[in-house]
């Protein structure tokens, strides 16, 4: 008796901290148990690490051994999405997803990303105070909706962009941890409200794959190349799959990237002396950059992949250990959940000297190697949008700055907080513009 109640403390404890201060309370963790550690949540236990080495010996593993960590993203993702393949199934899958999104091919969305940017932030007036995140929502989503489908047109984008929207919002993270919810009400409670959502959602992409199939001559969009592809037995993607696979790409393309650009800008704006030197990079190149001067600066590179390492927006990563493996000398259970844990890593003193100042320098002389850096995951399961994420992150925000100028708000630090397998501020960022943003 008393044991439960002091368990379940323990837990909500944990699980708090995880949600409101995960780099603070992994740390106070690793420091008083070693690493890799225990650490007991309402949902499970998890076998947590941020050692570079052990974090390179998960992501190396065998892939069998490490499965996806649950399907709470199921509802979301559809349960024939790559997130949640598993062994031969997933590196299938991954092998007919990757050659649309390789690096080469973003190249050709250089302009198209370049006048989102500047198209997201135009007619904001002087001393306008304006709230950024929703202003890189629409950017990101304009990106991936003219990628993947190749739309053009202005009242197509806007349909997507509201039913995407629509679908992220209706599933926030009290509604994907709370699967007694998952049910139908009358029609009006909050799964009705969201399968509704998701069944627009599905109606738009089945038309698109429709318009796709119908006029593919001249097609190089992500869709019409999913569409050509084949497995090593020659057969494509069957309709469903390819129907998860693209609300795939859509949810996890978009929220990530409009993210990250949102914290880049805040802490820009909150370290002049760092906005000033890359306004100096930035200089030469005009209002209008091209796209490829812009991919291939170095300051503007080390600027994102500080904020990455800042502002994880996946700050702990998971797998499911398939059976009994061996990390460092301890026996991982078949069935536990092991967690390289970002807010660790990208917080390690030793790695990362004043941890949580803003010092894109650091990543000008130094390549960390993917143990100790790993914002986009590792191994197996990394990111496959990584590429395209990079490359839009360095052209929005080189696109954004050259264009406007914008001051910082004032007020206390805003801190990132889990909400549900992602992160987001705490608080809305807001700029203030300093001279009219052509409108
Ligand atoms: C700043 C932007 C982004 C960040 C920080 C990010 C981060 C991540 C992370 C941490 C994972 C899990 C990796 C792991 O468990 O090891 C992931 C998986 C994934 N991401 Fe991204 N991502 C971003 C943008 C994108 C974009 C633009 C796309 C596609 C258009 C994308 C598609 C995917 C897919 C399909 C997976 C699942 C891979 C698998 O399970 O095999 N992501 N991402």
């Amino acid at each position: 008796m008393g044991a439960a109640p002091a368990d379940l403390l323990h837990r909500s404890v944990n699980t708090w901290g995880l949600v409101y201060d995960a780099a603070r309370m992994l740390r106070r963790l690793a420091d008083r148990h070693g690493d890799p550690f225990v650490l007991p949540t309402l949902d499970e236990s998890y076998v947590v690490t941020g050692d570079p080495r052990h974090v390179a010996a998960i992501f190396s593993a065998d892939p069998d051994v490490m499965d996806p960590p649950s399907g709470v993203v199921e509802p979301l993702l559809g349960d024939e999405t790559v997130v949640l393949a598993r062994g031969a199934r997933h590196r299938r899958k991954r092998k007919l997803l990757a050659p649309p999104l390789h690096g080469a091919r973003m190249k050709a969305y250089g302009d198209v990303i370049a006048e989102a940017a500047r198209g997201a932030f135009r007619g904001v007036a002087p001393g306008e105070a304006f709230e950024v995140l929703p202003r890189t929502q629409r950017l990101s989503l304009d990106v991936i909706v003219r990628a993947i489908f190749g739309l053009t047109d202005p009242g197509a984008i806007e349909r997507f962009q509201s039913s995407v929207s629509e679908v992220i919002d209706r599933f926030p993270a009290w509604l994907m941890f709370s699967p007694w919810l998952h049910r139908p009400m009358g029609g009006v409670g909050p799964w009705d409200r969201y399968q509704r959502s998701t069944r627009r959602l599905l109606d738009q992409l089945r038309e698109e794959i429709a318009r796709a199939r119908s006029a593919s001559e001249g097609r190089d969009d992500i869709l019409a190349l999913l569409l050509s592809a084949r497995d090593e037995d020659g057969a494509p993607l069957p309709e469903p799959e390819l129907l998860d696979e693209l609300r795939t790409l859509v949810i996890a393309g978009h929220e990530t990237t409009a993210t990250t650009l949102g914290w880049a800008l805040y802490r820009l704006h909150q370290n002049p002396t760092v906005l000033g030197r890359l306004r100096d990079e930035l200089g030469p190149l005009g209002r209008t950059p091209e796209p490829s001067a812009l991919s291939a600066l170095p300051y503007l590179g080390a600027v994102c992949d500080e904020t990455l390492r800042l502002q994880p927006i996946v700050p702990i990563m998971a797998r499911r250990v398939a059976r009994d493996w061996t990390l460092d000398g301890h026996v991982i259970a078949a069935g536990t959940m092991i967690c390289p844990a970002v807010m660790l890593t990208h917080f390690d003193p030793r790695l990362y000297p004043s941890p949580s100042e803003f010092r894109p320098e650091r990543f000008l002389s130094w390549r960390p190697s993917p143990g100790e850096f790993y914002p986009y995951g590792g191994g197996a399961r990394r990111c496959l949008g990584a590429a395209m994420a990079g490359y839009e992150l360095k052209v929005a925000l080189g696109s954004v700055l050259a264009a406007y100028r914008f001051d910082g708000v004032p007020g206390p630090a805003i801190a990132s907080v889990m909400n549900g397998v992602t992160t987001r501020p705490a608080r809305p960022i807001r700029l203030v513009a300093c001279t009219s943003t052509p409108g």
